[in-house]
C-alpha cells in the first residue's frame, strides 16, 4: 500500500469545499476525507462531484449499529465509489463482518474498510469509568485492531503514536490511518496526541489525515506539498 496524505475537508458547505479543491487544479489531486458534517448537510452528491473531479475519497461516517443495518447501509455506500470508509470496532466482530459483506460489490471489489478503535478524544479515565472497560487504553486499541483484522477489515484509524503497536500486533500490511498531524513549527489546536508527518512515517502510518495545517494555511497547496515531502519523501 502506498503511503499518502489525506486532506480532511471539514467545511460545512459544498461551495467552500469546491472552492478549496479548486486551488489544487495545477497540482497533484489530493486524497480527501469527507466527514459527517459535510455529508449530512450536502448529501451524497458532494461525493459524486468530488469523485468526478478525480480525487480519491475517504468517507468518514464511522458506522455503528446492529449488523443488518450496517450491512444495508454499506451496500448503499458501495455504490458511491469511494476509496475508503469506516466503522466503529466497538460494534463487534459480527458487525464488522456484516460491514465487509455489505460493502463488497457484485464484482467482488470494495473500498478499503477501516475501524475506529478508541477515539482520540476518549481518555483512558473516561473509557474505564464511563464505559466500564477495565483494560488500559493501549491494550484496548490493540485488541480492537485484532478484532478488525479477524473480521476482514483492512486497518484502523488511530493516533500516529499508536501506529507502531498496531503494526506489531497485526502485521505491517494492516493499514494505519492517522489524524493528529502537525508540522514541527505549528500550533497543536485542540489535538493532544500529535506528531509530525516525518515522525508518523517513521512510526508506521500508511495514511496521514491532515485538516487545519493545510485547510487553514495561508497557502494550502504549499502546505499540502510540504506534507507530501515530509511524509512520502
Ligand atoms: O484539523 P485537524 O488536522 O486536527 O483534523 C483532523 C481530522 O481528523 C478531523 O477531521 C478530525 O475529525 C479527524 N479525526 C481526529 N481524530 C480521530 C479521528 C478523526 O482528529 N481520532
Amino acid at each position: 500500500m502506498n503511503r499518502d496524505v489525506i486532506i480532511a475537508c471539514d467545511f460545512s458547505s459544498k461551495e467552500a469545499t469546491l472552492d478549496f479543491l479548486d486551488k489544487f487544479k495545477g497540482s497533484r489531486k489530493p486524497f480527501v476525507k469527507i466527514g459527517m458534517e459535510l455529508y449530512y448537510s450536502v448529501g451524497p452528491d458532494i461525493v459524486r462531484e468530488i469523485k468526478a473531479r478525480g480525487h480519491r475519497i475517504f468517507l468518514d461516517l464511522k458506522l455503528h449499529d446492529i449488523p443488518n443495518t450496517v450491512k444495508k447501509a454499506m451496500r448503499v455506500l458501495s455504490e458511491l465509489d469511494v476509496d475508503m470508509t469506516n466503522v466503529h470496532a466497538a460494534g463487534t466482530v459480527a458487525m464488522m463482518k456484516a460491514a465487509v459483506e455489505g460493502l463488497t460489490r457484485p464484482d467482488g471489489s470494495r473500498p478499503l474498510l477501516i475501524a475506529v478503535t478508541q477515539l482520540t478524544s476518549t481518555s483512558e479515565e473516561a473509557m474505564q469509568k464511563e464505559l466500564l472497560i477495565g483494560s488500559g487504553i493501549n491494550e484496548t486499541i490493540v485488541h480492537y485492531a485484532r478484532n478488525a483484522m479477524e473480521a476482514g477489515l483492512d486497518g484502523v484509524v488511530c493516533s500516529p503514536l499508536e501506529a507502531g503497536m498496531v503494526k506489531a500486533a497485526c502485521g505491517s500490511g494492516f493499514l494505519t490511518v492517522t489524524p493528529g498531524i502537525r508540522f514541527a513549527d505549528a500550533a497543536a489546536d485542540d489535538q493532544v496526541r500529535i506528531t509530525t508527518p516525518a515522525r508518523a512515517r517513521e512510526i508506521g502510518s500508511d495514511f496521514i489525515v491532515v485538516g487545519r495545517p493545510i485547510t487553514a494555511a495561508p497557502d494550502p497547496v504549499a502546505a499540502y506539498e510540504r506534507c507530501l515531502r515530509e511524509f512520502i519523501g
